[in-house]
């Protein structure tokens, strides 16, 4: 029996208060998501129960108990304290999948500040602009990508300690850096938790949108009542289980359902922190005999595309549950893992501002291969008029993806920028920004984004951004970025340039190009075919048109532009 039971049943009278008295919470009381992922668990009895495998390159594998978990958060935390890291400061976790990235997250909410983790392979601009976002006071980072932090610190006054958790005394610390060992300092036994309230900010994760600067969706202590409760029903982890979240904690989903969610129910998860190849994977789930995957639709798709034998030389026998976020789930990838693992993956759908998982499937439920579920319980899901902003009241009609707001793990805004949050909201709905069809058994159908924001291979990444950074390229003058149809990413960035004189277009120069973006803002964001043109499509007023250039792109019918040159 799963742990939903049934989902029939539990979307009658639901309550949050549910998760709350699971967790023994009551409102107005202390909540703090370091101590409940941590120290919650040890006094539950489960001090000695691995709490992390991890796995890095050359096969190095590190294991972590729940204790492990507890002391060296406090001792990270305690260290923080100490270099005069206060509540509500922000600390940036710019790292690879390390276990210092998982401890250290909790670490950080432990003292009250707030947590900023950001996908390692960021170049220095992506970083620059979000640390400058959050006027983050300190970074943890590694040897391997100090020099991104070095290469724009002149410009960041208020970053006082990049804290290196790897350093090897080979090469002389510089100018606020400072070398820090989770697992060679004396553990810190007793840490002063910070006493975090319900709407005390817990961290901040920077999400893409088609105009302006990366936004920093800011969340509370309390959206532990969300991820707990979707972690247990969607997710359906149990006790002798070994859960395996394949997403980087640089993202929303590594961190709400790769620390928050198992950790709070005290569940042992495993972490790869290598790059990715079908036999590097199977072998992984093989050797820890993982039984809940949680995972991706590009990781899905570059399974399917790796062949079936591959499958067949590992025994993958210990996976009871599959689940998939982060980008439209093809019905072909549904259907294949069922032929191959013997279970679908289930997709789910939620964003970084919903916090927790919105729409899914649940084990026990009739999946339809395609449709992303049904809300989960408590939350209030529907399709608006894009006219009228009011629900449609017949089926299968395409609509925008619209939440009542309320549930735990809602963002509570966007750092510093209260008038874009505002925006999101009409008539009383959180408006997605993604459009969709439920059809007459309440299944919701993605059908695409309402905006320009690429989705690659399951990240969001903003065509302003881009074409921004083109724009400091010499050779540009003018540029427009869609995004392209791919097989494996579904999605990938594709640059229209318009040079600037004296340049030729050559193929050499669109490598060069390619890599300047690369570097500057992240191997996501790098355009993966540079089209040169001598005039970009514009509106009257000079707006570029991109949605004509993406129409061609996918073969779609561009439509009446004279009231696209309106609406721009
Ligand atoms: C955007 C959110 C979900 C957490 C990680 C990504 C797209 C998400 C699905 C799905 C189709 C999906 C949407 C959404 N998306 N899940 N199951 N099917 N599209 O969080 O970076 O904020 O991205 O990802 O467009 O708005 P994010």
């Amino acid at each position: 029996m799963s742990n939903i039971k049934s989902y029939a049943e539990r979307i009658k009278n639901f309550d949050w208060s549910i998760s709350e008295k699971e967790l023994g919470y009551k409102e107005g009381d202390v909540i703090n998501i370091g101590w409940y992922c941590s120290d919650r668990i040890c006094k539950m009895g489960k001090a000695d129960k691995l709490a992390l495998i991890w796995e890095g390159l050359g096969g190095i594998e590190k294991k972590y108990t729940f204790n492990d978990v507890r002391l060296k958060s406090n001792t990270i935390g305690s260290f923080l304290r100490d270099l005069g890291i206060k509540n509500g400061d922000r600390v940036c976790l710019f790292l690879d999948k390390f276990p210092e990235l998982y401890i250290g997250f909790l670490g950080i909410l432990k003292i009250g500040a707030i947590a900023q983790p950001l996908f390692s392979a960021f170049g220095d601009e992506s970083l620059h602009v979000r640390l400058d976002n959050a006027e983050t006071k300190a970074i943890i980072t590694q040897k391997r990508h100090v020099s991104k932090v070095r290469k724009i610190l002149d410009q960041m006054p208020y970053v006082k300690q990049i804290i290196i958790v790897d350093y090897d005394g080979r090469k002389p610390l510089r100018e606020r850096e400072i070398a820090f060992s989770m697992d060679e300092v004396e553990p810190v036994e007793n840490l002063e938790i910070f006493p975090s309230k319900a709407e005390t900010t817990s961290v901040l994760h920077y999400t893409s949108g088609t105009t302006g600067q990366p936004k920093g969706v800011k969340h509370v202590h309390y959206s532990i009542i969300s991820q707990y409760l979707t972690t247990k029903w969607v997710l359906d982890l149990r006790e002798d289980d070994i859960y395996w979240c394949t997403a980087d904690p640089g993202w929303v989903t590594g961190t709400s359902y790769g620390i928050i969610g198992p950790w709070s129910l005290g569940i042992t998860q495993c972490a790869l922190d290598t790059g990715f190849s079908a036999g590097s994977w199977y072998k992984f789930i093989e050797k820890h005999r993982v039984t809940v995957w949680y995972s991706a639709p590009t990781a899905i798709r570059s399974l399917m595309r790796a062949g079936d034998e591959v499958v067949k030389q590992h025994n993958l026998s210990s996976l009871r549950h599959l689940a998939s976020v982060g980008e439209p789930l093809n019905a072909e990838a549904v259907i294949w893992s069922e032929k191959v693992f013997g279970k679908p993956f289930q997709d789910n759908y939620w964003q970084t501002e919903t916090g927790s998982i919105m729409i899914s499937n649940y084990p026990g439920m009739k999946v339809k291969p395609g449709s992303m579920g049904k809300p989960f319980p408590g939350i209030t899901a529907t399709v608006l008029n894009p006219k009228t902003y009011e629900p449609w009241e017949e089926s299968g009609k395409i609509g925008l993806i619209s939440f009542k707001p309320g549930w735990p793990a809602m963002l509570r805004t966007y750092w510093g920028n209260e008038e874009t949050f505002k925006t999101k909201f009409k008539n009383g709905w959180y408006i997605s920004g993604d459009r969709a069809r439920i059809d007459k058994d309440g299944y919701f159908w993605f059908v695409g984004r309402d905006d320009d924001v690429i989705n690659t291979g399951g990240h969001l990444v903003s065509p302003f951004e881009v074409e921004s950074a083109l724009l400091e390229h010499e050779a540009v003058a003018e540029s427009a970025v869609v995004a392209k149809p791919d097989e494996i990413n579904m999605e990938v960035v594709k640059a229209f340039v318009h040079l600037n004189p004296g340049y030729e277009a050559s193929p050499e120069l669109e490598l060069k190009i390619m890599n300047f973006i690369r570097k500057k803002l992240s191997p996501l964001a790098m355009p993966q075919e540079i089209e040169y043109v001598d005039s970009l499509p514009k509106t009257r007023s000079g707006k570029i048109m991109r949605r004509i250039l993406h129409a061609k792109e996918w073969g779609e019918e561009i439509g009446d532009t004279s009231t696209l040159e309106d609406d721009e």
